[in-house]
C-alpha cells in the first residue's frame, strides 16, 4: 500500500452520468484501483456552481455514489467521498487564488466557451480550475485518470503547483493526467463529444427502451444497404469500438467496406451489446439502492480518512505561508 503511486478523480453530481463519462474516465477508476492508492469521490461543491436546489443536489450526491459502487468500485479498495467532507479544499483553494491571475483564468476552455455563449458566469465558474487544483494537490497526487476535455485542468494544477513551490518553498507534487487515447473524446449520438450539455448521450444506466431510442436517433449519412461505406466516418461504428472485440469489429468494418450492412441493422447490433453491457450494471445498481444507509457509511467513511490526510497537507501549508504562528 505504502509505496503505491496515488491517483484521484472526481465526477460532479449533475445528470445522469453517460457512456462517454464511463469509457473515458469512470473505467479508469475501476481499472486502476488496485495498482494505484486511489481516492475518487465526488464533486459537490463543483456542481454548486450550476446546481443550486438542495434536493437536487442531495439526490445527485447519492446517485453518482451508486454509481461508482455499481461500475465495480470497492471501497474497501478506494477512499470514496465527497468533496464537501474535506473542507480544507477550499481553504487551499484561497490560498491559490490569491497567487493566480484572472488573466491566466481567462484562458481556461470552460470559462470561455461560457463567455461566447453569453452565460451569466459566477465566480465559482471563473474559479473552477482553482478549486479543481486544490481537490488534486491537498492529496499528493501522482496521477489523475479523466477524459481529454479535463486535460487544461491537470495542466492547472500542475502549473499552480509549481507556482506555489517557487514562492513558498518545495511541497506540491505535479500530478500528471491519464487520458485514453482510443477513448478520450468519445462521440454522442450527434457525432459530437458525448455530453450532458448537448443532450446527445446515452445513459451509463439506462433502461432498454431509451436504449433503442437513443441508438435510433444516431446520425447517419443517406448511403443505401448495399453501398460501400467508411466505417471510420460513421457515429454508429465509433460507438461499436466501445463494445465489440476486435474479432467481432473486424466482421462489421468487413460489412460496411462491402457493403450489404444499413445503418438500420448497424444500430440494431449496437442496441442488443449495449443492452447486453449494460443489464448487469443496472441490475447491481438497482441492488444498492435498496440499501442507501450503506452507501452513506462508506462517504462517511472515505470522507474521514480524505480529510485527515487533507489536513495534514494543510498544517504544512499553513507553516510554509506563515499563519501557522508556533514557534
Ligand atoms: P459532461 O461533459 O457530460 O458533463 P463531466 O464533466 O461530468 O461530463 O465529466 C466526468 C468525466 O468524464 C471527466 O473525467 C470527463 O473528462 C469525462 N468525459 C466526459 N465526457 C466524455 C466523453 N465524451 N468522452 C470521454 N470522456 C468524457
Ligand atoms: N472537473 C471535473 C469534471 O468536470 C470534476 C473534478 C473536480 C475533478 N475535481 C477534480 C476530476 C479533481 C479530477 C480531479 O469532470
Amino acid at each position: 500500500m505504502e509505496n503505491k503511486q496515488r491517483l484521484i478523480s472526481g465526477v460532479k453530481p449533475t445528470g445522469r452520468p453517460h457512456i462517454g463519462n464511463y469509457f473515458g474516465a469512470m473505467k479508469q477508476f475501476v481499472d486502476l484501483q488496485s495498482e494505484y492508492n486511489s481516492s475518487i469521490f465526488i464533486a459537490d461543491y463543483h456542481a454548486l456552481t450550476t446546481v443550486q436546489s438542495a434536493g437536487e443536489m442531495k439526490r445527485g450526491i447519492l446517485d453518482i455514489a451508486l454509481d461508482y459502487l455499481a461500475i465495480g468500485l470497492n471501497p474497501e479498495k478506494v477512499v470514496l467521498f465527497k468533496q464537501s467532507d474535506v473542507p480544507q479544499v477550499a481553504e487551499l483553494a484561497w490560498i491559490f487564488n490569491c497567487i493566480t491571475t484572472v488573466p491566466y483564468l481567462m484562458r481556461a476552455h470552460a470559462f470561455k466557451d461560457a463567455q461566447a455563449e453569453n452565460k451569466e458566469i459566477n465566480v465559482g465558474l471563473f474559479d473552477y480550475p482553482v478549486l479543481m487544483a486544490a481537490d488534486i494537490l491537498i492529496q499528493d497526487i501522482d496521477l489523475v485518470p479523466v477524459g481529454k476535455d479535463q486535460q487544461q485542468h491537470i495542466e492547472y494544477a500542475r502549473d499552480i503547483a509549481d507556482k506555489f513551490n517557487r514562492v513558498f518553498g518545495e511541497t506540491f507534487k505535479l500530478p500528471k493526467a491519464n487520458i485514453l487515447r482510443e477513448v478520450e473524446t468519445v462521440k454522442g449520438i450527434d457525432g459530437r463529444k458525448m455530453s450532458k450539455s448537448y443532450g446527445n448521450t446515452i445513459g451509463l444506466f439506462a433502461e432498454d427502451d431509451e436504449i433503442e431510442k437513443q441508438v435510433m436517433c444516431i446520425t447517419t449519412d443517406s448511403k443505401g444497404v448495399e453501398e460501400s461505406k467508411n466505417p471510420e466516418e460513421c457515429n454508429i461504428f465509433a460507438l461499436h469500438k466501445l463494445f465489440n472485440s476486435e474479432n467481432e469489429l473486424g466482421e462489421i468494418r468487413k460489412r460496411y467496406v462491402e457493403g450489404g450492412l444499413g445503418y438500420k441493422e448497424s444500430k440494431e447490433i449496437l442496441i442488443e451489446n449495449i443492452k447486453k453491457f449494460i443489464a448487469p450494471l443496472r441490475e447491481k445498481r438497482a441492488k444498492l439502492a435498496e440499501n442507501k444507509e450503506v452507501v452513506l457509511e462508506i462517504l462517511k467513511k472515505g470522507g474521514k480518512i480524505a480529510r485527515q490526510r487533507a489536513e495534514e497537507k494543510m498544517i504544512e501549508v499553513r507553516k510554509k505561508i506563515g499563519v501557522d504562528l508556533d514557534l
